[in-house]
């Protein structure tokens, strides 16, 4: 069966705003794959963080769709651009969501304070000079500054602070931002994760990552200080078991 998503033709665009790509594809693919599961979680209220063109947020509303009533749809982005390109991408759709020009969710912790079902982000992930993150206009779609981190190690304590207790997390990953790495972050806070979608090209590796709360996960975080040594490689075991094709992964397996 197919779901509708955003109509790429109905997507409007703006010269200084990031058009719909792989890794905005990837990430709605992932969507679609998970959209059972999306719908039986019951979201209340889903929210994208850097919605560009806002061919992402567009899509998740269709997916869940008539089906799931009564939710509410937010997404931020730091460039005024997309807000406004968002805004008619979705009105084009014949849907509503608030939307707001701000620095991933800045001016927002408190009000939204573990309020989200479901978040998603693409964020920008290229390496770059740490000095091109968050400049204006396009180049603060891609630019990521060391190992294409920085804007999404800034997105990881937010997420835990919005995301409601059942919240999920959906975001988009390169090779070169060692997803491992990311999904250890997140298991710091108490989060599992699993790959939704991987899409390789003889350049990079992209991976949407799906993150939810463990409780194992949770009370294992607050004894980390008394872990013993098969704690975290059993740990280690399972997140590398995900990415094989991680340098990560060949460093510690040379046998493999
Ligand atoms: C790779 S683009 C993704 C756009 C869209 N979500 C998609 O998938 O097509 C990254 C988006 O994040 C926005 N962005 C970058 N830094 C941000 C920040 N600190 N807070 C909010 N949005 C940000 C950019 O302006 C851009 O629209």
């Amino acid at each position: 069966m197919t779901y509708r998503i955003a109509q790429i033709r109905r997507v409007s665009s703006h010269p200084e705003v990031y058009e719909p790509c792989d890794d905005s594809f990837a990430l709605v693919d992932a969507l679609l794959a998970d959209r059972t599961n999306l719908l039986e979680h019951h979201p209340a209220l889903c929210m994208e963080v850097g919605c560009g063109s806002g061919y992402v947020i567009t899509s998740l509303a269709l997916i869940l769709g008539q089906e799931a009533q009564g939710i509410h749809y937010l997404a931020t982005d730091i460039n005024p651009h997309a807000v406004r390109v968002t805004q008619e991408t979705l009105e084009a759709h014949g849907l509503h969501a608030e939307l707001i020009n701000t620095d991933i969710a800045s001016g927002l912790e408190k009000s939204l304070a573990g309020m989200v079902d479901v978040m998603v982000v693409n964020p920008p992930y290229v390496p770059t000079p740490e000095d091109e993150v968050g400049r204006d206009g396009i180049m603060s779609s891609w630019a990521g500054g060391e190992n294409g981190r920085s804007v999404i190690n800034k997105i990881l304590p937010i997420a835990d602070n919005l995301l409601s207790d059942k919240g999920w997390l959906y975001m988009v990953t390169l090779t070169a931002n060692n997803p491992t790495q990311v999904c250890l972050q997140m298991r710091e806070l108490g989060f599992a994760s699993r790959i939704v979608v991987q899409r390789s090209t003889e350049e990079e590796s992209l991976h949407v990552i799906k993150f939810w709360r463990d409780i194992d996960i949770q009370a294992e975080a607050k004894e980390t200080v008394t872990m013993n040594k098969t704690g975290p490689s059993r740990v280690m075991e399972s997140l590398l078991s995900q990415f094989p094709r991680l340098p990560l992964w060949r460093n510690g397996n040379n046998n493999q």
